[in-house]
C-alpha cells in the first residue's frame, strides 16, 4: 500500500506524527509533504524536529517540488492522508489553487478520484470554512474534525489521537489496532477519564 501523507500548519502536529509512526510499522509506504507552518507547528508543539519527522517516512518530498513523483496522476497511489489540515490548506485544496506540492498532491488525488481524507482543525468554524468543506465533499473528498469521541472512556492523551488517527486510517482502507472499537453498552469498561470535580 502506498499513501502520501500531508502535514499542515494546523495545532495537531502530534496526529501526523503518530499516523506516520503507525504506517511505518504497518509497512505502508509513506510519501510525505510538510507545509513551512507545519515545520513551525512541530517545533513549537512536539518534542520532535523536521529529521525524525522525515525518518518516520519511506520517502519525504520537499513543499516546493512540484517535479516530485506524488505531483502527477500517473504515479499510483492508494490515497492521501491531510493530518492536520489547516484551514489555508482546506481553501487551497478546495479552489483548486495549487501552489505547493501538497496541494498539487491532494488535487491529483481528486481528480484521479482517489480517496482524499482532510483532518481538518480550527475551532470556531467561520462560513468560508464551511464552504471549503463542503467544496471538498462535493468533490469526493472526505473531511474528519480532529474530533476524538468519549464513548469509549479514554484514559490518555495518547488515546484521544490514536482514536482520531485510526478513524482516519479507517477511511484509508489501513488495517490497524488503533481503536477500541463499539460493541455496545454492556462491553464497555467502567473507568475513564478523571474529571477535577463532580
Ligand atoms: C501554533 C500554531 C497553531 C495553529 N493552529 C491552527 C489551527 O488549528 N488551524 C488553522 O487553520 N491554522 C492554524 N494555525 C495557522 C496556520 O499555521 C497558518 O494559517 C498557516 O499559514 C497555514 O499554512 P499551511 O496551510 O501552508 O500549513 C496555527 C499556527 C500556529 C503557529
Amino acid at each position: 500500500m502506498r499513501l502520501v501523507i500531508g502535514i499542515s500548519g494546523a495545532s495537531g502536529a502530534v496526529y501526523g506524527i503518530r499516523a506516520l509512526q503507525v504506517l511505518k510499522k504497518l509497512g505502508v509506504e509513506t510519501h510525505l509533504v510538510m507545509t513551512n507552518a507545519a515545520l513551525e507547528t512541530i517545533r513549537l508543539e512536539t518534542d520532535y524536529d523536521k529529521t525524525e519527522v522525515e525518518r518516520l517516512a519511506t520517502e519525504t518530498h520537499r513543499i516546493d517540488d512540484i517535479t516530485s513523483n506524488v505531483a502527477s496522476g500517473s504515479y499510483r497511489t492508494d490515497g492521501m492522508l491531510v493530518i492536520p489540515c489547516s484551514m489555508k490548506t482546506l481553501a487551497g485544496i478546495a479552489s483548486g489553487y495549487s501552489d505547493n506540492l501538497l496541494l498539487r498532491a491532494a488535487d491529483v488525488t481528486l481528480k484521479e478520484r482517489r480517496r482524499l481524507v482532510l483532518v481538518v482543525r480550527e475551532t470556531p468554524l467561520s462560513l468560508i470554512h464551511l464552504e471549503n468543506m463542503v467544496t471538498v465533499t462535493r468533490a469526493g473528498g472526505v473531511v474528519l474534525p480532529a474530533m476524538p469521541a468519549f464513548y469509549n472512556k479514554p484514559k490518555t492523551v495518547d488515546a484521544l489521537i490514536d482514536q482520531v488517527v485510526g478513524k482516519a486510517l479507517d477511511l484509508l482502507g489501513v488495517d490497524h489496532k488503533l481503536l477500541k472499537r463499539w460493541d455496545g453498552p454492556g462491553k464497555q469498561k467502567q473507568e475513564g477519564l478523571r474529571r477535577t470535580s463532580k
